[in-house]
């Protein structure tokens, strides 16, 4: 575990995970993986957020409680993927603003073109949290990141399921900045982009699509 890497390795996230992985896994059981495994990660990326005072009364007496401090949490998911850890994550945030990017690859220039991008306010005063399950080659992540550093996001963490070592390369060099936080840096991605040993795609196994 480095600064910019950390690796989520408590037992019941690399359980669920390795149940992931496994080919057989059917659509349902791996949608309701997906959403364990979110609360769990969500609980690792938030836990340096933060906390301030607010005077409350209990039935017994008044206390300073804690309470998170600052403007709420952006969530911003990478389409379409980054939806099914969004969903768990926002059962654990229920008031955390919430932001989509849209990417696909131009064929002919390989590069990420920008299809949709619709994100909260004030992202310069806000902890802005980066959700795609699958840290391949890094390409749509940093392109992301470069439209939120645009719109002004300041202070970014970038959540995935899986990482592979190109993808983690990648966002270093261009987003030193931003830390990563995973269930699994894998070994390698094959010549399609897909990470080893993975899961596959995770799009296509969380909507049952192919
Ligand atoms: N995206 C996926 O869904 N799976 C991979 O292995 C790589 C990128």
């Amino acid at each position: 575990m480095t600064d910019h890497l950390t690796i989520v390795d408590h037992p019941l996230v690399q359980h669920k995970l390795s149940l992931m992985r496994e080919k057989d896994t059917s659509t349902k059981s791996f949608r309701q993986l997906l959403r364990e495994i979110s609360h769990l990660l969500a609980y690792e990326v938030t836990r340096n957020l933060p906390l301030t005072t607010k005077r409350i009364e209990t039935p017994l007496c008044e206390m300073d409680a804690p309470v998170i401090d600052g403007k709420k949490l952006a969530l911003i998911s990478i389409l379409r993927a980054g939806n099914g850890l969004l969903d768990g994550i926002l059962e654990l945030i229920p008031a955390a603003r919430v932001g989509f990017v849209g990417l696909y690859r131009d064929e002919a220039t390989l590069k990420p073109v920008q299809y949709y991008f619709k994100v909260p306010s004030h992202l310069q005063d806000r902890i802005t949290i980066v959700v795609d399950p699958m840290l391949a080659t890094g390409n749509s992540s940093v392109a992301a990141i470069d439209l939120l550093k645009d719109a002004g996001a300041r202070n970014i963490i970038f959540l995935c399921l899986l990482a592979a070592p190109e993808g983690v390369a990648r966002m270093k060099e261009a987003h030193p900045d931003v830390p990563i936080v995973t269930a699994s840096l894998d070994s390698h991605l094959n010549e399609l982009g897909y990470i080893v040993p993975g899961l596959g795609d995770a799009g296509d196994r969380m909507f049952g699509t192919k």
